[in-house]
């Protein structure tokens, strides 16, 4: 089974809160981005978001420019009707993180909780670094 067909497996049979890295809110995450980002105005990636809420939360804590980026359309679905009317202020990227082509210091902070292990392979590894340069050198907030 490819990365893309596993993930939207996942989240078409399992309800947000039963997956074992389910939080409520991501408060280690939301902190990290708080230490990392020069504030509000920051331009955020949140790679890999799932159906996690730190994008609700940095709203809601004023963040005006935050882009989710996943593999699943259906993770990405769910946050939509989640957030409902607010979903529109957010940028949805259905990508595959190693392929993205995301422009070079497009973000002020990158972050991303559980899922840089289960990528593999040191193509792989290259290609994720190629992706980092999306984010300027100094405010890189991976959560691993
Ligand atoms: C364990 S979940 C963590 C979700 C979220 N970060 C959280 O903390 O709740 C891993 C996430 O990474 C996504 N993912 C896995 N491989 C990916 C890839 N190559 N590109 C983009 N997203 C990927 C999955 O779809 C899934 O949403």
């Amino acid at each position: 089974m490819d990365v893309k067909t596993h993930w939207e497996k996942v989240y078409q049979t399992k309800a947000p809160d039963s997956v074992s890295w389910y939080r409520p809110h991501l408060e280690s995450s939301f902190a990290l981005i708080e230490r990392t980002a020069a504030g509000p105005h920051s331009a955020i990636i949140d790679v890999g978001g799932g159906e996690s809420t730190l994008a609700d939360d940095l709203m809601s804590w004023g963040y005006q420019d935050i882009t989710v980026l996943d593999i699943s359309e259906t993770a990405i679905s769910v946050c939509k009707k989640r957030m409902e009317a607010r979903a529109h202020q957010i940028r949805w990227l259905v990508a595959d993180v190693t392929l993205a082509g995301l422009d070079k210091c497009a973000y002020d902070a990158w972050h991303d909780r559980a899922v840089f292990h289960f990528l593999n392979g040191s193509e792989t590894t290259c290609r994720l670094c190629r992706e980092c340069r999306a984010v300027s050198e100094t405010r890189r907030a991976c959560h691993r």
